[in-house]
């Protein structure tokens, strides 16, 4: 007799990770695949993050720690609020996550029941949709475009028939790399406080801005829960240790949860991560690369036919329009990968409903792959 599996297994695959086993695939046959589908950086965790791992593996018996994290990451993390953006930050308040990914799970259990109704903008990062509609946690698509910067306003929410109990948003955001300034982000947090919304910030892309200067909920919100990773800035995507800024009634419930689901974050990552914020110049040297890459495709996708783009203020992404190009996306990444070995992701994975005429472009990678990939776009799209 055949077992049942559960509705939850039917969830959507990340369409990302598709694409790079197929470019992965590739460059195992030999080909050059220029790697601008995944969302990470091409270089390791910095010289003295590995230094405190090596001496960790050393000195540490690596057992398993608090839920909520080591006291000394919590604090160091905390103090980074407080350097970077004046905000004074308990320690209590943070928890040390699963990369950013764990850190949600936890979120969104704690924060919402199911059948609860949470929005989240069209096109966005596809787990947010994912991980809620496996928890059974409604999710409300509120289509956005370059009028609002593909950000969420209090006038689009006015517009969302029915309850809302949640709102996920992200500066810089994936897909397309925009921002939410200082002001925006508290109109969104005032809208929200003023209606028992909860509001989820997701702010991984912190750090990885291009002349804009990041703002944190943190700011402008008491009951906001911010969302954090070492995975981006701190170029640590494998170590798998993120963290969350918790409202004080979410500490308990996340601190009980983490230990039913996870017990701890990876240790070795953690005592490593504690390192993470005294290698500002190696990490700013990571931003220069990227800074100088989104200027070469600034001018270079254009030139190969993806000028139609979101303003991208930050991340590494640039979030394309194809429709002059295809109605298909996700044939179009294929065949791109297959004749240029240049790897994409369509953007049916952020906007399911719009997607089959965008997609992204990752340039997180090396400069001279990035003016490469542009060469044989160039090419392609020609012929
Ligand atoms: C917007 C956004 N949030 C969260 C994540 C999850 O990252 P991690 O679990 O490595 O912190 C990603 C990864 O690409 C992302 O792009």
């Amino acid at each position: 007799m055949a077992l049942r599996v559960a509705r939850r297994g039917a969830v959507d695959p990340f369409i990302v990770m598709e694409v790079l086993r197929a470019a992965n695939e590739r460059m195992a046959a030999g080909e050059a695949v220029i790697h601008m589908e995944i969302g990470q950086p091409s270089t390791p965790a910095p010289l003295g993050v590995r230094r405190a791992a090596q001496a960790a593996l050393e000195a540490d018996r690596l057992g398993y720690t608090d839920a909520l994290g080591i006291a000394p990451l919590r604090e160091a993390i905390a103090a980074h609020y407080a350097r970077r953006h004046g905000v004074a930050v308990d320690p209590a308040r943070v928890a040390v996550t699963i990369g950013s990914s764990g850190g949600f799970v936890l979120a969104f259990l704690t924060a919402f029941d199911a059948g609860d109704r949470v929005v989240l903008t069209d096109p966005s990062y596809p787990c947010y949709r994912n991980m809620l509609a496996s928890l059974g946690i409604e999710v409300v698509h509120v289509p956005t475009g370059p009028e609002t910067r593909f950000q969420p306003t209090p006038a689009l929410l006015d517009r969302v028939p029915g309850r809302i109990d949640g709102l996920v948003v992200a500066s810089p955001s994936n897909p397309t790399g925009s921002m939410l300034d200082a002001a925006e982000i508290a109109a969104l947090a005032g809208y929200c406080e003023a209606r028992g919304i909860r509001l989820v910030s997701d702010e991984i892309y912190h750090g990885l801005t291009y002349g804009r200067r990041e703002a944190t909920a943190l700011a402008a919100s008491r009951s906001a829960i911010v969302v954090n990773s070492f995975s981006k800035y701190f170029s640590m995507t494998g170590w798998r240790v993120g963290w969350l800024v918790l409202p004080e009634d979410l500490v308990s419930p996340v601190e009980r949860m983490g230990q039913n689901l996870f017990i701890n974050a990876p240790t070795l990552s953690q005592l490593a991560a504690v390192a993470a914020f005294d290698c500002t110049d190696e990490l700013e040297g990571n931003v220069r690369r990227y800074a100088e890459n989104r200027a070469l495709l600034l001018e270079a996708l254009p030139r190969a036919g993806f000028g139609r783009f979101a303003e991208a203020d930050g991340a590494f992404y640039f979030y394309c329009d194809i429709a002059h190009l295809t109605n298909d996306s996700r044939d179009f990444c294929r065949r791109m990968l297959a004749e240029t070995g240049v790897a994409a992701t369509p953007g049916l994975d952020f906007d399911p409903a719009r997607g089959a005429t965008t997609m992204r472009f990752s340039y997180a990678g090396a400069t001279a792959d990035m003016a490469e990939a542009a060469r044989r776009l160039e090419r392609w799209i020609r012929r």
